[in-house]
């Protein structure tokens, strides 16, 4: 028989854990509504209907929930096909990867790159793993390295894959997403990528490009900068880039001259 101060204390305690609950699950709530409320803000419907598909697959943050083989892979399943006809068709030996996050897109790299057939390695860097998930982390074929992605050091460590891995590189910036870490990125690519290498810049569709209209320069301002000074380094996969309509990447798929 527990004594009536010890029957006291208890009750206290579950109704002190039952508003801590009540407390968060209305803290959820109050999030979801914010949400709902900066989507409908930020929608500004047009024409075009892929463009709204755009808008809607980003506000509803649905390549937030995308997952590749139980791992997060923030992507547009439109861009992973893509990608996937991309690595089929370039047999690259390397596929570099700024922003690893989770893993999912560097195990969706590795899974597809396994397929066809030929010695590879993925690249995949990050300035902090700690989200990096188990599954990705154990797949031998990628290499996972925590540091930013514009040190020398990196630069270094892919001109010695591209020795020990002979052939064609895919890269895909997907990282810290202001215009001038983009552009320092495709800075430190500049002399490790040749003539047929495939570059590709994620989420240049910030700043209005259609999502997120006032989020201020990004990639797609990164490219531009970029090729106005190196008017002559890419050449843009137009029919890729428009093939299914829409991207997370718009202005971003470049084939290295
Ligand atoms: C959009 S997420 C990457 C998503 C992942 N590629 C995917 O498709 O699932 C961006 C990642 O970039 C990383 N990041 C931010 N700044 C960075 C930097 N300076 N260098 C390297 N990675 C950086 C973040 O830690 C984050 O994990």
């Amino acid at each position: 028989m527990l004594a009536a101060t010890e029957v006291d204390r208890n009750t206290k305690r579950r109704t002190a854990a039952a508003s801590a609950g009540s407390l968060r699950s209305r803290a959820a709530g109050a999030k979801k509504l914010v949400k709902a409320a900066l989507a409908l803000y930020l929608y500004q419907p047009t024409e075009s209907e892929s463009e709204e598909y755009h808008k809607w697959y980003f506000n509803t943050l649905v390549w937030k929930k995308t997952t590749w083989m139980g791992v997060p892979c923030w992507k547009s399943t439109a861009d992973m096909w893509n990608y996937q006809e991309i690595l089929f068709e370039l047999k690259p030996s390397l596929v570099i990867e700024f922003g690893t996050a989770h893993g999912g897109s560097a195990l969706f790299y590795a899974t597809i790159m396994r397929q066809v057939g030929q010695p590879f390695k993925v690249f995949s860097v990050d300035i902090n793993h700690k989200r990096l998930e188990r599954a990705a982390r154990r797949d031998s074929d990628i290499l996972f390295v925590e540091s930013s992605s514009t040190v020398p050091a990196i630069g270094e460590h892919i001109e010695h894959l591209r020795s020990e891995f002979p052939g064609k590189i895919f890269a895909i910036l997907d990282s810290d997403h202001s215009m001038n870490h983009v552009l320092a990125e495709m800075k430190l690519l500049r002399p490790l990528l040749c003539a047929g290498d495939y570059l590709i810049v994620e989420d240049s569709c910030l700043n209005g490009h259609p999502v997120l209209p006032g989020w201020g320069p990004g990639p797609y301002e990164a490219i531009e900068a970029y090729e106005h000074e190196f008017p002559q380094d890419y050449t843009h996969d137009v029919a890729r880039e428009n093939k299914f309509g829409w991207t997370f990447a718009p202005n971003g798929f470049l084939i290295r001259n």
